[in-house]
């Protein structure tokens, strides 16, 4: 079973839509897809229930403790054929429940909006999971994708430099589109849209659904390894660094590197 955690400390980047386009698309192509919701909030899982008869099933877990959902009847149980599992995590997963996300996975894919307070939270999200969450030791592949993009012009420099110094891959950009809405509304994902309709959302979904698949695209064009696990501890510090830069948050850059 392959296991994709999708994930950001910040609420909104996009996990839910991820994680259910995902899910959706792997279903589509007759792989047997389960999705593990741990927000309390339970989009995924309100998602998968609004999924029309004729697509095909995808299976829900729901792996928040009854204390936290008390009236959420799935159970944390995945059946044991399931090929693809994907893991919508929750807003601020931090501390232990973190570390229990980051075992459970061989991916980690990462959403992040645009703004400076978001790609902020994102590079103090991913030193987290560095640093406690378990990734430095972990052999999960992490990635991060841009999400609600509205230009293409849009610079994500500060991050972008973040990410290279830590080799990590920022796969693909994703539109701010309603198609996405629609496919939320309709349990559905945009592969199972019409085609013609969602033919630039597919081609922007595409780069992540490789990655898993073992390719290696880069957005950026620079030569990315895939792996995250011998990372230079020196070469992480320096970015660790850089994102405790105070002149970070305020422009979304970095005005005192080059
Ligand atoms: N690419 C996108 N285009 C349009 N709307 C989006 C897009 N990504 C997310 N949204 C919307 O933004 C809101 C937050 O996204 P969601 O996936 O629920 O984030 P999270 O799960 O990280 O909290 C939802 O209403 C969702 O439908
Ligand atoms: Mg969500």
């Amino acid at each position: 079973m392959r296991t994709i955690l999708v994930i950001n400390s910040k609420g909104g980047s996009g996990k839910t839509t991820l994680t259910t386009n995902l899910a959706s698309y792997y279903a589509s192509k007759k792989v047997k897809t389960a999705i593990m919701d741990y927000d309390p909030q339970g989009s995924s899982l309100q998602w998968l229930r609004m999924r029309p008869g004729h697509v095909e099933k995808i299976h829900g877990a729901n792996a928040v403790p009854p204390k936290t959902a008390p009236m959420r009847s799935v159970q944390t149980w995945v059946p044991s054929e399931t090929e693809v599992l994907i893991i919508d995590a929750p807003a601020g997963a931090k501390g232990l429940l973190l570390q229990e996300l980051v075992r459970k996975s061989q991916y980690i894919v990462i959403p992040v909006a645009p703004s400076p307070i978001d790609i902020h939270a994102t590079a103090d999200f991913i030193k987290e999971l560095f640093l406690f969450g378990g990734a430095r030791n972990s052999k999960a592949k992490i990635a991060v994708v841009a999400n609600r993009v509205r230009s293409a012009s849009l610079i994500y420099g500060s991050l972008e430099r973040f990410l290279t110094a830590l080799k990590l891959p920022f796969l693909t950009s994703i539109s701010d589109s309603e198609n996405y809405l629609h496919a939320a509304e309709k349990g559905l994902g945009v592969f199972e849209m019409d085609e013609a309709t969602t033919v630039a959302e597919r081609r922007e979904l595409m780069p992540i659904l490789k990655w898993l698949d073992g390719h290696v695209p880069n957005r950026f064009g620079s030569r990315v390894e895939d792996k995250v696990v011998s990372l230079e501890s020196s070469r992480k510090l320096a970015a660790f660094r850089m994102i405790e830069d105070p002149t970070f948050s305020s422009t979304g850059r970095f005005k005192n590197y080059p």
